[in-house]
């Protein structure tokens, strides 16, 4: 796992750009791809760039549980606003939230996966360690599931709704599992709210109370750091 810290949180989203058109370069083809407010630079940046995402597959990690597709904050809208609109992809995948069938949805997730292995995994990180919506406890080998989310994810949230009531408590999530299995991963982590956060991933103790832990476990895990979120490891980083 290397830990990269850059001068800003725009410096290591132009970075996380850099690494995705290497992997573009090198023939990846399939895309897994977050929501939220970190990769939101990342994203400005590619759709500013001249990358062409058309011969490419995007696979989203999650999906709210409820809301639709149209919804304006489900991902499915976010991934829309932020890339799709502007670079589209050969075909995009997002669990579909307001799919009632939790079986036959997150099988045919797990399936969607399994027919375009992931070349390159862009992850964000709660501040309590998630990956994709995988909270603490959640089994390294867990495949796509309906998760519930912490109190501090939906607190963490609610900044995107109205009220913290609208916030769904519940998701589709790709499984830690299942995102172990991307063949490169890049975790961009930003602001002062991850820095604890990343000084656990920094330590090394691998436990399921801490989701990232298990990236661990991962032979090509790039961390990319503003100065804020790495506050606590600063002065253990050699760049
Ligand atoms: C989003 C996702 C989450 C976020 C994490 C950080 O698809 O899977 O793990 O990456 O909650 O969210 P932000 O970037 O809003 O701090």
């Amino acid at each position: 796992m290397h830990f990269l810290l850059f001068e800003s949180a725009q410096a290591a989203s132009q970075k996380a750009y850099e690494l995705i058109q290497e992997a573009k370069f090198q023939g990846a083809q399939t895309f897994g791809l977050a929501t939220g407010g970190t990769p939101e630079q990342l994203y400005a940046i590619l759709r500013s760039s001249d990358i062409d995402f058309s011969d490419s597959y995007a696979i989203n990690l999650d999906e709210y549980i409820g809301l639709d597709p149209t919804h304006p904050q489900s991902y499915a809208q976010y991934m829309q606003k932020n890339l799709f609109s502007t670079k589209p992809f050969k075909a995009t995948y997002i669990p579909n939230g307001s799919n009632p069938d939790v079986a036959a949805e997150t099988a045919a997730y797990e399936k969607i996966i399994e027919d375009h292995p992931i070349d390159l995994q862009i992850l964000g990180i709660g501040t309590n360690g998630h990956i994709g919506f995988n909270e603490p406890g959640t089994p390294f080998d867990s495949k796509t599931s309906l998760v519930d989310l912490t109190a501090s994810t939906i607190q963490a949230n609610k900044r995107y709704f109205e009220s913290e009531e609208e916030v769904p408590t519940q998701a589709y999530s790709m499984g830690i599992g299942t995102i172990l299995k991307a063949k490169k991963i890049i975790l961009l982590a930003f602001g002062s709210s991850k820095a604890q956060t990343i000084a656990d991933l920094f330590s090394g103790n691998i436990t399921i109370d801490n989701p990232a832990s298990a990236l661990h476990h991962h032979h090509d895990v790039s961390i990319l750091l503003d100065p804020e979120a790495a506050l606590y490891i600063k002065d253990k980083l050699k760049n």
